[in-house]
């Protein structure tokens, strides 16, 4: 069974039209790829446990949905998934924040870790990995990898584009996870950059073209 949700919504797919086009300059991809983490969040969330509270409205004693239970940790994929962060902190503003660096060699495209830093607990907790793209899926797997090694179980990845190859080679890894994606494209080119794609999303985010 897939736990695989393409996202395919009007207002994401404007936004990521506008970043795939060349002409975006830094100040607005980097802006819009947290205004396209904060509506993914909707969905993101939209199983997060509720509990009933008693209140006083100024009209009437009602009983209330809360949120329950231990808030979501957010673990961005350094340094392209950092664009994602304060878009899912909108809607979550108490959330930890971890980091796990992974870099793309470029001629075998395998990832290299640089850097982790986790919250405490985090095998009791919900972890959202936010990463903008999937391709080859490699980055997302080892990022997985990890993040199970430390014993958390429950583990969202939420990217804003993904490519075919890339999105089988996370789901055939990693079954249990559920995988967040904002639009399917159609293929990765002999680069293993994705096509039409938006070109590298951590130098568009940071400006290092
Ligand atoms: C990009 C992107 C993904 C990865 C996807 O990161 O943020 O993590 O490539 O490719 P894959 O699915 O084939 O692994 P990159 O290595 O360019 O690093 P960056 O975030 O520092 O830009
Ligand atoms: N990483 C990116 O940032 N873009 C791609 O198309 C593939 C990997």
């Amino acid at each position: 069974m897939s736990n695989t949700i393409i996202l395919d919504h009007p207002l994401i797919n404007h936004k990521i039209s506008l970043l795939r086009d060349e002409n975006t300059g830094t100040r607005d991809f980097r802006h819009i790829v947290e205004e396209i983490a904060t509506i993914m969040s909707y969905e993101v969330f939209r199983d997060l446990p509720t509990e009933l509270v008693g209140i006083k409205t100024p009209v009437a004693e009602a009983k209330v949905p809360v949120l329950s239970g231990r808030k979501p940790d957010i673990i961005p994929k350094l340094r392209a998934g950092l664009g994602m962060v304060n878009g899912l902190l909108n809607v979550m503003p108490s959330a930890k924040v971890g980091h796990i660096g992974l870099s793309r060699d470029e001629v075998t495209h395998e990832p290299h870790e640089y850097y982790v830093n986790m919250p405490k607990h985090i095998d009791e907790r919900l972890v959202i990995l936010p990463d903008p793209m999937l391709a080859t899926g490699g980055s997302a797997i080892h990022a997985v990898d990890f993040i199970k090694k430390s014993g958390c179980k429950n583990i969202k990845f939420v990217c804003i584009i993904a490519a075919p190859e890339g999105l089988k080679a996370l789901e055939n890894a990693h079954p249990d996870i559920q995988i967040y994606v904002g639009a399917l494209d159609k293929e990765l080119n002999s680069n293993a950059y994705i096509v039409p794609g938006l070109g590298d999303a951590g130098d568009r985010i940071f400006g290092t073209l």
